[in-house]
């Protein structure tokens, strides 16, 4: 038997031999279209070729395509399980040409590939072309295809557009005939759509670019777009018209049936079959980095997950199923995709953690639906309100809802369920308005109810593409702005992080047909990251498409902050105790800044222990991981949770640094956060951290901020130079240097003391001038004197000498050196009931342009502006005595 690996090489093997580039699978989130949700065909990839917006090296290519249609335009997601034929995975083959040959080759091509390296028998084959198309027509004839096996088609089955706008043409396909024991017509009779004739390859002329005004305009080249699902074609060559029964898909049904112990076909097989498939879908989209959350893409890939889950509730699976399947998708397609077998451990982990997470309501949901059809009629369709509370309630998509009401053949009041949704959302935003914020807040609730919640594509790319839904002004609505306008933009998605839990929002660059705007900040409202823009050139229209481009190097710069922040946070953990709890942060491009609980300023050798732990986990270059589940779920894991911050019923969780007695499920985790913000891919991208200084921010929360990276590496180098021209200027080296330094204050400090009781002897003594005379003021002993280059805080020391040369007395010194006066005076004890030095001081002072002083009965000093008038303050000193 051909197997579906085998099926994928020899296509790519042929268009190789046909001289064409095999380029791998483009990811399934479409990086360069905005209004795709996931990538839906093989052309996606290369839509700007066609249209000779973009060039490249190739003009031939062949792929192997991820597809996922849920969601979106193209969703099967309902009928999944169900059909022989329906994905919400599936790989298209294709070849590509770009303005290098056209239908002459590529008809050709086909039948060569289908009746030679695949075997097929021609008599079992027809084709359609679109019905003006002669010219394919007359190459099938040639070919050797009989006119009578050759359809013209009138309507849009065989002109092929990507979506409303985007290139297109006519088509011509080629069918399959299972023979006339199946039910089913050819293409365009009454019973096409029975299972007798399959499509098995479409072949695209592309010619045209179809516009949003409607026009249909030629596009310069004509081009070939070509998709061929892998799964039909294979199950074609096994022998079969049943996707479900091929190799791959009967070894995924082998494993869940094992996984189940149940049977694998019989009444079990449908739940398998949606098990296989939805394998595939949520595993390819997690191995791209989408994780399940209540927005966007994580929601369609949440729903599908749930899907899986309760069908194998259905097998009766007491414990979780899907992540054990896993492995066995790896040996099926890892070959092929290397993504999942990297990426194979946060797949199990991402599939644990729902299905634990969902089996709790589970229960309760159903039953809340059981006992909810009681009540409505035979037949009738489950209220919408119901539906509603299930969802919003019990984390149940409208979608599981539907499928477990269809084995009952009852539907679901969809109307109902919109109502009580949209009742719901006006619920919450007049709480919000209720809280006082800002009145501009309510255009911001309009534009989400309008345009839903932005979706955030940053965690995995930091360029992508998004639609710009709204303009804002100030505060009101705009339809474009021009160069050199303020404006806030609004994208459907958005690689720019919007300031929050202490992350810096991005700047970047957007850029449309028409213009381009610098964006200088993001931040969020009501679910909407805001983008804060100036036109830089020409005009941007609502509306349009547009390019959006994160800083790299300050993304880059920011993101390595933020993951050592978490490392430092576990790092004060250890060296401190475990009272240490985050109080705040920053996380800039240009440092990190971190707040946390703690009442002692730390010392060094807490400081150097913290800086190497944090280090030590940057050099083991781990990976970063992220997950999402539950905040109990992950506060039993260990992580770190902010005090008194809410969380909504779910969260991201970061973990990082591999330590033997850690924590989380293998008890081997270093650091594990509940965090939003983005990060390094592992720890290594930090590359060094530097604490820059630590210090009290407010009582009992400490502050330390530290640089990483570049900035770190600048500011040990930085901190190095001085230390060169230190070691230069003491003409040492290293640790002596330390050392003596220590000798040059220590001897400073010596010379200091000698020179201030030098000037005190020198005092004393009068200075070489003559030493001054006591004069009795109403039988108190008062001496005075100016000192010049004398200071303050030699006085004191002078005032006792003085005191204790005179036995009983009163002394006033004024103090005069770089421009600086300092007055003191002191009175011996047995005179302090009559003087106060206190009084003394305040006279002088007083004539000296100063104010005030203080002290004691017997010392106090103050300070004086100008020693001109020191005569008069020596008076008015003494006139104090005199009473
Ligand atoms: N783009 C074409 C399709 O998806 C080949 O059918």
């Amino acid at each position: 038997m051909t197997s579906l690996s085998d099926i994928r090489s020899t296509f790519l093997e042929y268009f190789k031999r046909q001289g064409h580039e095999v380029v791998a699978s483009s990811p399934l989130v479409p990086r360069n279209d905005p209004t795709l949700m996931f990538t839906n065909s093989g052309m996606v990839q290369f839509k700007n070729r066609f249209t000779g917006v973009e060039s490249g090296p190739y003009q031939r290519a062949t792929t192997s395509q991820k597809c996922v249609r849920a969601g979106g335009k193209h969703n099967d997601l309902d009928n999944v399980g169900y059909t022989a034929r329906h994905h919400t995975f599936f790989e298209m083959l294709g070849n590509f040409s770009f303005g290098d040959y056209f239908k002459a080759e590529a008809i050709p091509f086909a039948w060569e590939l289908l009746t030679k390296d695949f075997g097929i028998d021609k008599s079992k084959l027809l084709t359609t072309v679109y019905h003006t198309d002669d010219e394919a027509f007359e190459m099938w004839k040639k070919i050797g295809v009989s006119e009578d096996r050759i359809i013209r088609i009138a309507t849009d089955d065989n002109f092929w557009r990507m979506g409303p706008t985007g290139p297109c043409g006519p088509c011509t396909e080629v069918f399959y005939d299972h023979g006339d024991h199946i039910w089913g017509g050819p293409p365009g009779s009454a019973e096409e759509d029975g299972d007798r004739f399959i499509e098995i390859w479409n072949v695209v002329f592309m010619q045209n670019e179809q516009f949003e005004d409607g026009t249909l305009k030629p596009l310069d080249m004509q081009s070939i777009d070509t998709g061929m699902g892998l799964e039909r074609i294979g199950a074609l060559l096994q022998g079969g018209h049943d996707n479900y029964e091929t190799d791959l898909f009967r070894a995924l049904i082998e494993a869940s049936a094992h996984a189940t112990s149940t049977d694998p076909f019989g009444d079990q097989n449908v739940h398998h079959r949606v098990i296989a498939d939805h394998l595939r879908s949520t595993s390819f989209l997690i191995a791209e980095g989408v994780l399940p959350s209540n927005e966007g893409r994580g929601y369609v890939l949440r729903r599908i997950m749930r899907r899986a889950m309760r069908h194998a509730h259905l097998l009766g699976a007491q414990d979780p199923v899907m992540h054990r399947l896993v492995p066995a998708l790896v040996r099926e397609m890892g070959a092929a995709y290397p993504e999942l077998g990297q990426e194979q451990k946060l797949i199990e982990d991402t599939l644990l953690n729902e299905e634990i997470r969902f089996k709790t309501t589970l229960d309760r949901g159903l039953k809340l639906l059981d006992d909810a059809l009681v009540d409505v009629a035979d037949g009738a369709d489950l209220p919408g309100e119901t539906a509603f509370k299930l969802y919003d309630t019990y984390g149940f998509p409208l979608d599981l809802t539907q499928d477990a009401l269809r084995e009952k053949g009852r539907g679901v009041d969809t109307d109902g369920f919109d109502a009580a949704m949209a009742e719901q959302k006006a619920k919450a935003r007049a709480a919000w308005s209720g809280t006082g914020a800002a009145a501009d807040a309510a255009i911001w609730f309009d534009l989400a109810d309008t345009h839903g919640a932005t979706e955030f594509l940053g965690y995995e790319t930091e360029t992508a593409e998004g639609q710009l839904v709204a303009l804002v002004s100030g505060t009101e609505a705009a339809e474009a702005a021009g160069e050199g306008e303020e404006v806030t933009l609004i994208f459907n998605q958005t690689p720019f992080y919007a300031e929050s839990g202490g992350q810096v929002g991005d700047t970047g660059t957007i850029r449309t047909e028409t213009g381009e705007a610098r964006i200088t900040d993001t931040k969020k409202a009501a679910g909407l990251f805001l983008h804060i823009a100036t036109v830089t050139s020409g005009t941007i229209t609502r509306g349009q498409g547009a390019e959006l481009v994160v800083d790299p190097a300050r993304r880059g710069a920011i993101r390595a902050n933020h993951s050592a922040t978490h490392l430092l946070h576990e790092a004060l953990r250890e060296a401190l105790g475990d009272h240490v709890a985050q109080r705040g942060s920053l996380n800039a491009p240009d440092r990190l800044r971190f707040d946390f609980s703690h009442t002692a300023a730390m010392d060094t050798s807490e400081l150097e222990q913290v800086e190497r732990d944090v280090n030590r986990f940057i050099q083991q270059n781990t990976a970063v991981t992220t997950r999402i589940m539950t905040p109990d779920d992950a506060r039993a894991m260990g992580a770190q949770a902010l005090f008194g911050e809410k969380y909504g019923d779910e969260v991201r969780v970061v973990s990082m640094g591999d330590a033997p007695t850690g924590k989380g499920p293998d008890g081997q985790t270093y650091s594990i956060e509940l965090c939003g913000g983005t990060h390094v891919a592992r720890t290594g991208d930090i590359g060094v951290f530097a604490l820059l200084s630590e210090g009290a921010s407010s009582s009992g929360v400490r502050r330390i901020e530290a640089l990483t990276g570049q900035a770190a590496l600048d500011h040990l180098r930085d901190r190095d130079g001085t230390l060169t021209r230190v070691e230069g200027l003491l003409k040492s080296k290293g640790s002596e240097t330390a050392d003596r330094v220590k000798a040059l204050m220590d001897e400073r400090k010596a010379l200091t003391n000698e020179v201030a009781q030098l000037r005190r002897e020198l005092a004393m003594s009068g200075g070489g001038a003559a030493a001054p005379e006591a004069k009795d003021v109403n039988g108190v002993s008062f001496m005075a004197q100016v000192m010049q280059g004398v200071t303050g805080k030699d006085l004191p020391g002078m005032i006792d000498d003085m005191k204790g040369a005179m036995g009983s007395g009163a002394v006033l010194l004024i103090a005069d050196a770089d421009g600086k006066v300092a007055v003191a005076a002191g009175v011996t004890q047995d005179l302090t009931d009559q003087v106060s030095a206190v009084d003394l001081v305040r006279a002088a002072v007083a004539e000296l342009g100063g104010k005030g002083g203080g002290g004691r009965p017997d010392m106090a000093q103050g300070g004086a502006k100008d020693v001109t008038n020191a005569e008069s303050a020596i008076a008015a000193a003494e006139a104090v005595i005199a009473g």
